[in-house]
Parts: structure tokens; C-alpha cells; sequence
């Protein structure tokens, strides 16, 4: 039996090292924000539940990339590249007393959330089509009786 080179070894160990969160900032550091991991369910558990088909709250659907880039009433929320200018972002850092704070109702986005939405934004929104970039409502699951 061969051992494996130590250079191997610690090549493994460093690409682990390099995966985990970056803690303290509550962004992703240097690794590059994932839709589908990172931002989707942050918008499921937050924000579609009143930004979708049903309830489209300022006129905003967030159900996929196509309708959440047609924006809300006011116009476009999410502009690629520029999280200080989309309102998708700003909206959450508002404080909760203003009218356009969001989520509207209920707890706020914690600091790393809001670090996720606007590295993800400054990193070009993608946002994939299909299954993947589809959001539903959270709906309250039925008592199962
Ligand atoms: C409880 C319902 C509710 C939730 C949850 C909610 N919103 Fe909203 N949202 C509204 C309402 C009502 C409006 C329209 C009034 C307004 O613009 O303040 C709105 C409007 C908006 C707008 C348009 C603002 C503009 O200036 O055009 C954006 C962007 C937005 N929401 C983003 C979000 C995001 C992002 C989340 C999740 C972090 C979220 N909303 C969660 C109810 C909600």
C-alpha cells in the first residue's frame, strides 16, 4: 500500500478550509454567493410569502427571475452588479419602523443575511431558470389528522 504524498493531503485540507463560512463579516468572504444555496432560501422563508402570484404586495412577484426582474410598481428592484441601488436589497437594511422596511411584518433580516442579498446582487444576481430558480410560498403545512 502507497501512502499519500503529505502535499496531497494538505492540498485537501486547505481546499476544505477555504469552503467554510467566513464567520464574523456574515458574507461569504472570498467565495462566490450560490442562488440556490445562499439567497433562495433567504427570499422563500422571508419574502415570497407576500411577493408571489397570489400576493403581489407593491406589485412584486419573487416567485423567479423573470418576474422579480420585472420589479415592483415603483420599477426595477434588483439591478445586477449594484446592490446599493436595488431596492431588493435596500429595502432590507430600513429600519423597521419606516414604510417600506422588509420584511414588512416580522423579524428583521440578520446582518449575514443582508450580506448574502448584496454580495449576491454586486455579483451579477444570477439567478437560473427553472425548478431551481423557482420559489414557492411557504404555505403552513395542514394538521395531519
Ligand atoms: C408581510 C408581507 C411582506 C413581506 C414578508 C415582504 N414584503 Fe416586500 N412589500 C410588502 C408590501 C406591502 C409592499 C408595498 C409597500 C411598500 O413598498 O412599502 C412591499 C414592497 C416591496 C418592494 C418594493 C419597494 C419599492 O420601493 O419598489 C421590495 C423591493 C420588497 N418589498 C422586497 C422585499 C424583500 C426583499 C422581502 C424579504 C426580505 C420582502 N419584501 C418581504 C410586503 C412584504
Amino acid at each position: 500500500m502507497k501512502a499519500v504524498p503529505l502535499s496531497a493531503l494538505s492540498a485537501i485540507v486547505l481546499s476544505v478550509a477555504a469552503c467554510q463560512p467566513s464567520g464574523e463579516s456574515g458574507g461569504k468572504g472570498d467565495s462566490k454567493v450560490d442562488f440556490v444555496n445562499d439567497v433562495k432560501p433567504i427570499l422563500q422563508t422571508q419574502c415570497v410569502r407576500c411577493h408571489n402570484d397570489q400576493s403581489l404586495m407593491g406589485g412584486l412577484n419573487l416567485m423567479n427571475r423573470e418576474l422579480a426582474m420585472r420589479g415592483s410598481k415603483r420599477g426595477p428592484v434588483v439591478i445586477p452588479g449594484d446592490a446599493e441601488k436595488s431596492p431588493l436589497y435596500r429595502v432590507t437594511l430600513l429600519p423597521a419602523e419606516q414604510d417600506h422596511a422588509m420584511p414588512a411584518t416580522g423579524a428583521k433580516l440578520t446582518d449575514g443575511e443582508k450580506a448574502i442579498l448584496r454580495q449576491w446582487i454586486d455579483e451579477g444576481a444570477e439567478w437560473p431558470e427553472g425548478p431551481e430558480g423557482t420559489l414557492e410560498p411557504v404555505s403552513i403545512e395542514p394538521t395531519k389528522v
